[in-house]
C-alpha cells in the first residue's frame, strides 16, 4: 500500500478527530461564558469537518482504484480535554504541527509517490491549518488581554 493512501487515511481521522474535539471545547467555552472562544471553535469544527470530507472521498477513489475495501492504519489520540486556555493552547499545538510537519511531509511524500493532485491538497491544508493557528493565537491573546 502506498504511503500516500495511509496518509490520507491519518489525515481524515486526524481531521475527523479536530472536529469532534473542537466541537467538545466549544461547549466548554460557553459554560465558562467565553462566547468568542466558543464560536471560533464551532466554525473551526466545520471546516475540519470539511477537510475530513474531502480527505474520506480522495480515500474511497483511491481504495476503489485498488479494490480495497479497508485500510488499516495506526494514530495517536491526544485525549486530554482542559479549561478553555488549556484548550485553545492543545488546539494552536495541533495546528501548529499539522502545517509545519505533517501536512508538508505528506505533500513530499505524495509528490515522490507520483501524486501531485493530492500533494497539492496537503498543502491546501497546511495553509488552512496555519489560519487556524494563527486566529486561535489571536482569540488567545484577546483572552488574556481581557
Ligand atoms: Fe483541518
Ligand atoms: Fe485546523
Amino acid at each position: 500500500m502506498s504511503e500516500t493512501l495511509k496518509n490520507i487515511a491519518k489525515s481524515f481521522i486526524g481531521e475527523s478527530i479536530a472536529a469532534v474535539k473542537y466541537s467538545l471545547f466549544a461547549e466548554i467555552a460557553e459554560k465558562e461564558g467565553l462566547i468568542e472562544a466558543k464560536n471560533l471553535f464551532i466554525k473551526t469544527a466545520e471546516q475540519e469537518k470539511n477537510h475530513a470530507k474531502i480527505q474520506f472521498k480522495f480515500l474511497s477513489e483511491l481504495c476503489g482504484k485498488k479494490d480495497l475495501e479497508t485500510l488499516k492504519v495506526e494514530v495517536n489520540i491526544p485525549v486530554q480535554l482542559g479549561d478553555t486556555i488549556q484548550n485553545i493552547n492543545a488546539a494552536i499545538n495541533g495546528e501548529i504541527y499539522e502545517f509545519k510537519n505533517m501536512y508538508p511531509d505528506f505533500a513530499v511524500k505524495a509528490e515522490k509517490e507520483g501524486y501531485s493532485d493530492i500533494a497539492a491538497k496537503f498543502q491546501a491544508l497546511a495553509r488552512a491549518e496555519e489560519g487556524h493557528a494563527e486566529k486561535y493565537s489571536l482569540l488567545m491573546k484577546k483572552i488574556k488581554n481581557r
